[in-house]
């Protein structure tokens, strides 16, 4: 049985994060989605807010669990028995720095693989600062995030920064 985690702050959850936690719950027999608390990184979503969104939207994927940890990822791994990071790549851009930090991990922990997959190319120009900046200034972000809870992105970005 293979177990992978999909790592990241999923600050919120955009409708590239779902592809791929889509596409990798089909090649893994279980897939961890590991939301990373970071004391050092406020963000708009607390810990628990993200992981109730990120499991609102993948609730009917019965191989899927969300759990937030913190610290070191390979840790994590080690305690969870989870054998594969799996990291998507949207551009030339990102290829650096997830290159280095899945060297990183090698050198933590060889026993462990990181899988790159390649986000669709509709999705290739998402984040999820770019979602927040645009629901901040009054934006429409349909289709940028799963349907189920753009309105609770919406709601909360109004809450803080419209303060009503
Ligand atoms: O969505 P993000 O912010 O790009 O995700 C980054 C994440 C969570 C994958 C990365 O910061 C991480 O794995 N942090 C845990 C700390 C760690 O293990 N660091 C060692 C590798 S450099």
């Amino acid at each position: 049985m293979k177990t992978a985690v999909y790592p990241g702050s999923f600050d919120p959850i955009t409708n590239g994060h779902l592809d791929i936690i889509n596409r990798a719950s089909k090649v893994f027999d279980h897939l961890i989605v590991g939301v990373l608390i970071n004391p050092e990184k406020q963000g708009l979503f607390n810990i628990e807010e993200r992981v109730k969104l990120i499991q609102k939207v993948v609730k009917d994927i019965p191989n899927v669990k969300v759990e937030s940890f913190s610290g070191l990822l390979i840790d994590f791994m080690k305690k969870n028995d989870i054998q594969v990071i799996v990291k998507g790549l949207r551009a030339v851009s990102d290829f650096e720095y997830e290159f280095q930090m899945s060297l990183m991990n090698k050198k933590l922990d060889s026993d462990k693989e990181t899988v790159f997959m390649m986000t669709s190319a509709m999705n290739s120009y998402l984040s999820s600062s770019s979602v927040k900046q645009v629901a901040m200034f009054g934006g429409c972000i349909k289709g940028l995030v799963p349907e189920e809870i753009r309105f609770d992105i919406i709601n909360k970005i109004n809450r803080v920064y419209k303060k009503c």
